[in-house]
């Protein structure tokens, strides 16, 4: 597998060896993603040479570094790592403690040049909260590590739109826009690629891809996750700048968006930024914030917090194409099913000519849904004839499986794919400042005006107000029929 990763990899990864700087080294996102992340991206040979210097609060050295790192592997990779694999990896790592400061971080770096030997390029990856970001940047500018470099930043990247616009600015002193990486791993996502494929590579679906055709679309995100370590970073956060103002915006962009010109950076940065521009501003009646029951008593949070662990809202996206198809998105967390879908519902006939009771309608109208899963599965649904006598309908449907293919090996995970195109220097699936002020802009009413959090049960699909929203659709979720088993033999 390795060698034909190997071989695959040839001419997809970036030109030059990588130091990456990793600050906020030892933390969750560190420890689950980025580092089993670049353990993979290195050993399959996708870089062709790499370091990692880790960078955080915690106060240990190289060789405590490479015990995180260890730990991290074992736990959270999803690949097999022999005892050679490792001890080249290992060798590869070295640790800077926050405190040691800017002098410190630019001689490690210097020395990991010197172990690269040649021409190699840095890439600062800041796991870090919103607050730490700008003090990172600074560190990174007192190490002189500018230049031949490039930055992926973490979201939020900001709470509202003024922060938003002055985090851009603050940025903008020390890296200039094409440096900059700001990642959404959503659209790392292999399934929200496909979703450009589906679209773009297609002459089939495209035609009915707008309001003459489609009713409405839904984006729905339901977690089944709580917290855990997380909550003080929550409490601050909650489900609509965690989720909604990235990821399922990012999503709806890609789903929303004209066709680009070319597969380019700038022309699909140009297409989202011009849903986002369409987007009308969100109104808080059409927005359902929910607290799961219990999040108050969980460590960090004020016990009358205010913070949404739900949210529903539907919104418009005032052009050509979907003027009046209204897009319901919703996620939350400790709901009664993880999942994350697009379910695109299309308008039903104008006129029927079957009998009363034939069941023509009775299951809702058809279907295209996306499961944005890694083991990614797409469906059609459509009304067909049940067999045998008379005429009576029967809900069913085409689908495909990443599964079927064979192919399910070869997916990166989201931040594989992302820290490679950033390595490469390659934005397309990245965000920019100008989409994301737009995306604040369009929040103030919301921001400014919040409905209630409403409570839920933990395990629930939320508060019960959410279906008023979606009437007189319904929401797809839980779905009627199950999804195919790809592994059921005859399926
Ligand atoms: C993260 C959010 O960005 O995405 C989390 O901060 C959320 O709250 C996660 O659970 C979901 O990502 P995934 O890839 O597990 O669906």
């Amino acid at each position: 597998m390795g060698v034909h990763v190997a071989k695959v990899a040839r001419g997809v990864g970036p030109k030059f060896p990588q130091i990456v700087i990793l600050v906020g080294a030892t933390g969750d996102l560190s420890q689950r993603k980025l580092l089993p992340g670049l353990f993979h991206l290195s050993h399959a040979g996708f870089i062709p040479g790499c370091r990692i210097i880790g960078v955080s609060l915690d106060d240990i050295n190289a060789e405590g570094f490479r015990a995180v790192a260890r730990g991290a592997l074992d736990k959270f990779s999803t690949r097999k790592m022999e005892a050679a694999d490792w001890t080249a990896f290992a060798d590869g790592l070295d640790y800077v403690p926050l405190a040691a400061g800017a002098a410190a971080l630019k001689a490690a770096v210097a020395q990991a040049e010197k172990a690269l030997g040649g021409d190699s390029r840095r890439i600062h990856y800041l796991s870090v909260p919103p607050n730490a970001a700008l003090s990172a940047v600074r560190l990174l500018a007192d190490a002189d590590l500018v230049e031949r470099s490039r930055i992926v930043m973490e979201k939020p990247f900001g709470t509202d739109l003024a922060s938003a616009v002055s985090l851009n600015a603050k940025l903008h002193e020390v890296f200039s826009e094409d440096q900059i990486f700001r990642i959404d791993h959503f659209l790392g996502k292999e399934p929200a690629q496909n979703i450009l494929a589906f679209r773009f590579a297609n002459g089939l679906f495209e035609p009915i891809w707008n309001r003459n055709f489609i009713d409405h679309v839904q984006i729905d995100v339901p977690e089944t996750l709580g917290l855990g370590k997380r909550s003080g970073f929550y409490e601050a956060t909650g489900a609509y700048r965690d989720m909604v103002v990235t990821h399922l915006f990012q999503i709806l962009a890609f789903m929303a968006m004209e066709p680009p010109t070319a597969l380019e950076p700038a022309p699909i940065s140009e297409e989202k930024n011009k849903v986002f521009r369409s987007l009308l501003p969100l109104e808080p009646k059409n927005i359902v914030r929910g607290q799961y029951v219990g999040y108050r008593a969980e460590p960090g949070v004020d016990p009358e917090s205010d913070t949404e662990t739900f949210i529903a809202l539907k919104c418009m996206i005032d052009n050509w194409r979907w003027a009046g198809v209204p897009f319901y998105l919703r996620t939350g967390k400790r709901l009664a099913e993880g999942q994350r879908i697009i379910s695109i519902a299309f308008r039903e006939p104008p006129r029927s000519m079957f009998p009363i009771g034939s069941g023509v309608g009775a299951q809702g109208p058809d279907h295209l849904t996306f499961d944005l899963a890694d083991a990614a599965k797409m469906s059609l649904s459509f009304y067909g004839k049940r067999p045998g006598p008379g005429m009576r309908l029967d809900k069913l449907s085409l689908q495909f499986a990443m599964h079927d293919t064979g192919l399910i090996g070869d997916v990166l995970e989201a931040y594989e794919r992302l820290i490679l195109d950033a390595m490469r220097g390659d934005h397309t699936l990245f965000t920019t400042a100008e989409g994301i002020e737009r995306l604040w802009e369009v929040s103030i009413p919301l921001l400014e005006a919040p409905p209630p959090v409403r409570l839920y049960e933990p395990g629930s699909w939320g508060p019960k107000s959410v279906h008023q929203l979606v009437a007189p659709h319904a929401w797809r979720l839980p779905f009627e029929r199950a999804w195919r088993d790809p592994n059921r033999s005859g399926a």
